[in-house]
């Protein structure tokens, strides 16, 4: 039996905004106590490793869609079955290692369902997947999978909210910035601030590709009153929070950072529920800066 239906980029009129901006206003009515507030912030690390512990990697699924939508992280170049003698391969091994390493970092990697993609997509290119959580759970939970391998791979712990950042790598040394589904989960009041310092580890050509829930987002809608932290965004019922972001906050956020916009927009998809004779947007936006070849 067919349940559900999925349409992609479907058109978003006034009535649908408006029956939205009602929800919206309906379940931002009270807000979070400060003190409450205070405690998200303060032990945000801990509710993830919270969620982590209960889930390990059996919750998000890996991002396959990466490589559709950002196909500039498909790095290899498949080689061609008839080259695959022992000589090529060991020859093709070393001009691999002589190619400058292309530098990926991912932001918020969770239990690593886009680091372990890109590294399995790009075995045979010069690629290097730097990536950090500020949960201790998740970022113990990739160096366990069977698949990290720290020739290829660097996962550490970093805050990208504190005022301290310990990373394995230089300024002006990332070809790519990976943030999906991660500055949502910070305090908007952090976000310029970590972004600014993303933006510093960038080479010049260098690219942030960013991916994160929209305003609307039916996540957004189904909040009930008394989970909201302040506008757009939220605490989950496990502690975790999510911000939900206009396109034009997004392209703020990259260019008060000094990056220029290569790519930027919102996708609609509507999910129908036959069942229970719903009706439900997923919004996301989609995203690419790129900081200018002419700074460092
Ligand atoms: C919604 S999950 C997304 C995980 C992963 N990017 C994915 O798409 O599967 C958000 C992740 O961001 C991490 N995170 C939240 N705030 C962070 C911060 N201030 N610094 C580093 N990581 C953070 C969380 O621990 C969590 O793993």
């Amino acid at each position: 039996m067919q349940r559900g239906l999925l349409w992609d980029d479907v058109e978003w009129d006034e009535e649908l905004k408006q029956n939205a901006e009602e929800k919206i206003k309906y379940n931002s009515q009270a807000l979070v106590s400060e003190e409450e507030q205070e405690k998200y912030e303060t032990e945000a690390n801990q509710f993830w490793d919270k969620f982590y512990n209960i889930h390990e990697n059996r919750f998000f699924k890996d991002r396959h869609w990466l490589f559709t939508e950002f196909p500039d992280l498909c790095i290899n170049s498949e080689p061609n079955e008839d080259e695959n003698t022992s000589e090529n391969i060991s020859n093709k091994a070393s001009a691999i290692q002589e190619k400058e390493r292309i530098n990926i970092f991912e932001v918020g990697c969770g239990v690593g369902n886009t680091v372990f993609p890109i590294l399995e997509t790009n075995m045979s290119s010069n690629v290097f997947v730097y990536c950090c959580d500020f949960s201790e759970v998740a970022v113990s939970l990739v160096k366990s999978n069977s698949l990290y391998n720290s020739d290829r791979c660097c996962a550490f712990v970093c805050d990208i909210s504190s005022d301290v950042w310990e990373v394995p790598f230089e300024e002006n040394s990332l070809d790519f910035i990976l943030l999906i589904f991660v500055l949502s989960a910070i305090h908007p009041e952090k976000m310029q601030y970590a972004v600014n310092r993303l933006a510093k580890y960038l080479k010049p050509g260098g690219e942030i590709l960013f991916r994160d829930y929209g305003k609307y987002d039916m996540v957004e809608l189904r909040f009930k009153p008394g989970r909201c932290l302040s506008q757009h965004f939220y605490v989950r019922g496990d502690g975790t929070r999510v911000y939900f972001f206009s396109e034009d906050e997004v392209h703020n956020l990259f260019t008060t950072a000094g990056l220029v916009k290569t790519q930027l927009y919102s996708s609609k998809r509507l999910q129908v529920n036959r069942g229970k004779q719903l009706k439900m947007y997923r919004i996301w936006i989609q995203a690419k800066y790129m900081k200018p070849l002419d700074s460092s």
